[in-house]
């Protein structure tokens, strides 16, 4: 045969292949999502995540020298209070569990990496939704954001480097920004869920976090998987005109067409963050002996970044970091 082309002349041996190679990822793309509970002394395994835990706050400072020694580039930090109320009271507390926790990474990590906190409310509400109820029980946007404004305070005065708000309430960060910067804290930026969808893939992250709503779902907030791309695309334009310093979407896997859409029409970073579904999938498959765990998760990886992520929110942030580096 005189086939001329043949894409394949490229792929011949590992050194063409890596020569080749485009899309890179590194430990510095990583963030590492971490679950700190209240009152916890020990961790505490999460069934439909092997391998994730409920950090007590001494156990979530190994995890995150060992993330900062694997090279990652942040830890997102999520708080588990033991006491919940309607409006959420412990995401603000000074004293809360997030508070204090952030407080400690910072101290431990902060130099190393971003320590980074989740800005909501499902942890924090005994209804488990991320806003305050009207008396007939749906979701206020308009009440919600001085709550959101009083959390972001609280988490920066605590020491959070960057805040990440994810209740998808309309202008929430508009009026975290104009928070932030009424206290002063005007050089700390806002990683914005932008584009976040209703998903089943959530279900793995709500045992984690005690964060099931009690009752209905999340669909009048989140976004609805059967819109259009561009939807996801105005999210984003939206909230960097309220100030977003970077924005992500997710979950990751079933949205890699808005993750490539919005980094076409953004200027800023964009994160995407692969998910608890994303992750118990892989890990219960693997589990089975029905995939490679480690070429599957770096596949996955791989493949958020070549859509257009510069971060990935990863469970498997400090092990793939670990893996890439061995080469
Ligand atoms: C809301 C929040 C959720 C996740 C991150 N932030 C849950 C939700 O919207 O129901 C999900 C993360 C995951 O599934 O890994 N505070």
């Amino acid at each position: 045969m005189s086939l001329v082309v043949r894409p394949r002349r490229l792929r011949r041996t590992p050194a063409l292949r890596r020569l080749v190679a485009d899309v890179r990822v590194s430990p510095a793309d990583l963030v590492l999502p971490v679950f700190v509970k209240e009152g916890l002394t020990a961790p505490v395994a999460i069934p439909s995540m092997p391998g994730v835990v409920q950090h007590s706050r001494d156990s979530v400072l190994r995890a995150a020298s060992e993330a900062a020694a694997a090279g990652i580039g942040g830890l997102v930090v999520f708080g588990i209070p033991s006491v919940k109320d309607a409006r959420g009271s412990g995401a603000d507390d000074p004293e809360g569990v997030v508070q204090l926790a952030v407080a400690d990474l910072v101290r431990e990590v902060g130099e190393d990496l971003v320590v980074m906190t989740d800005l909501c409310l499902d942890e924090y509400t005994d209804h488990g939704h991320c806003g305050l109820l009207t008396p007939d029980g749906e979701v206020d946007n308009d009440s919600t954001l001085a709550r959101y404004a009083s959390v972001a305070v609280a988490q920066v005065r605590a020491g959070s480097q960057v805040v990440a708000p994810s209740g998808m309430m309309d202008g929430q960060v508009a009026a975290i920004r104009a928070a932030l910067d009424g206290e002063g804290f005007t050089g700390v930026p806002i990683l914005a869920y932008s584009a976040k969808y209703a998903s089943a893939f959530y279900g793995p992250f709500r045992d984690a976090a005690e964060c099931a709503p009690q009752f209905g779902d999340r669909s009048a907030y989140q976004q609805d998987a059967a819109r259009p791309t561009s939807e996801g695309v105005r999210e984003a334009l939206l909230d960097i005109a309220e100030g977003a310093d970077a924005v992500m979407v997710k979950p990751a896997l079933a949205y890699l067409d808005v993750v490539r859409a919005v980094a076409e029409a953004v200027d800023v970073p964009v994160a995407a963050y692969q998910v608890s579904g994303e992750y118990a999938m892989v890990e219960a498959a693997a589990a089975h002996g029905w995939l490679d765990r480690r070429r599957t998760v770096l596949e996955t990886i791989t493949g958020i970044r070549r859509a257009g992520a510069g971060m990935v929110f990863t469970y498997w942030a400090t092990e793939a970091a670990g893996w890439l580096t061995e080469g």
